[in-house]
């Protein structure tokens, strides 16, 4: 299950990835088509070493933890990724062994703390300079670990024979915020910890999502008399600084994503009905002033294909 779900995820990435290219990057000029993107993606069971295939793993989507090699196999400017996924409440650390990559004529290694595709970057909502190391004839001697349980290497390496390595470790993750799913299946809760700021959990998939548990824009701090308000809807339209969206996005930036409602209030009860997304990927955001202690605890699940046509919100309508 879990390896087809990653199959429909990387199906609806593979078309992004000729534009894998970081900022200020001039990446390949190669015009190969989607398809033969997609014959090169595999997942990668990383033991303990693995050699990068060049043929077969330019846009690589790993789960595991391990060392990889990349020798180079020709002088071409081919732009690659190491697109790497741990589980939510994890972050990722990736050690570069050896980095010997000449920089001259545009050789490049870069760490991104989060996933790019096609311009997007995720997650938006807490993107900064900080995100992304560049490096070509020398580690980096900054430690690199994730804020979140996904993080990416994307290179370039035009110099036949030269390469690096680099060991990828998984770190427990204390406070997650934000989630990207492997799969589209699960409950996961999002809390802001009484600070402001966004958080998010998002399934690159179509999806249903359930809201089980309910607390925000009530709890200012721990008091014995909570009450239960129920769920109000529509929470922006009244103007509230605190809730949570439930929609979906046509691409990695959650913050220009499609709101099938706002949520707010206090409710320990489950949500009678399942909100049927029908979008690339499924998004819960929670919105957060920093002046109430928040929570939301969410239930994935698999879109069944015959809801897809009578889903709740399907992404990209208004553009037709
Ligand atoms: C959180 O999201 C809201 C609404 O989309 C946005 O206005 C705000 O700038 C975001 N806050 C942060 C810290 O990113």
């Amino acid at each position: 299950m879990r390896r087809i779900m990653l199959l429909v995820a990387v199906y609806l990435m593979v078309e992004a990835t000729q534009a894998l290219v970081l900022p200020g990057w001039r990446g390949s000029e190669r015009d190969s088509p989607a398809a033969s993107w997609f014959s090169r993606v595999r997942r990668l069971p990383l033991t303990t070493h693995r050699v990068i295939d060049p043929n077969e793993d330019c846009f690589l989507v790993t789960s595991e933890e391990g060392e990889l090699f990349f020798k180079s196999p020709s002088d071409e400017p081919t732009v690659c990724g190491i697109y790497m996924i741990a589980d939510p409440d994890k972050r990722i650390q990736v050690i570069f062994n050896y980095i010997d990559v000449p920089c001259s004529n545009g050789g490049l290694v870069a760490w991104v703390d989060g996933w790019e595709l096609n311009g997007q970057v995720w997650p938006a909502d807490a993107w900064d300079d900080d995100r992304v190391v560049e490096s070509c004839d020398r580690r980096p001697r900054r430690k690199l670990v994730s804020r979140q349980n996904a993080a990416l290497v994307q290179y370039r390496v035009p110099a036949r024979g030269k390469g690096f390595s680099l060991t990828i470790r998984h770190l427990r993750n204390a406070r997650p915020c934000n989630l990207m799913l492997f799969g589209s299946e699960g409950v996961y809760t999002l809390r802001n910890h009484g600070e402001r700021g966004n958080c998010s959990v998002v399934a690159v998939a179509p999806a249903a999502v359930r809201v089980l548990d309910l607390n925000v824009g009530q709890t200012v701090k721990t008091s014995l008399l909570q009450l239960e308000t129920g769920t109000i809807h529509h929470c922006t339209k009244r103007g509230l600084g605190d809730y949570v969206d439930v929609g979906g996005a046509a691409g990695l930036d959650h913050t220009k994503m499609e709101v099938y409602d706002s949520l707010c209030g206090l409710d320990s009860n489950e949500g009678r009905h399942a909100v049927f997304v029908a979008c690339e990927d499924t998004v819960v955001r929670l919105v957060s002033s920093g002046r109430y202690q928040n929570s939301v605890t969410v239930a994935f699940a698999p879109l069944p294909l015959e809801h897809i046509e009578h889903a709740d919100l399907v992404c990209g309508l208004n553009d037709m």
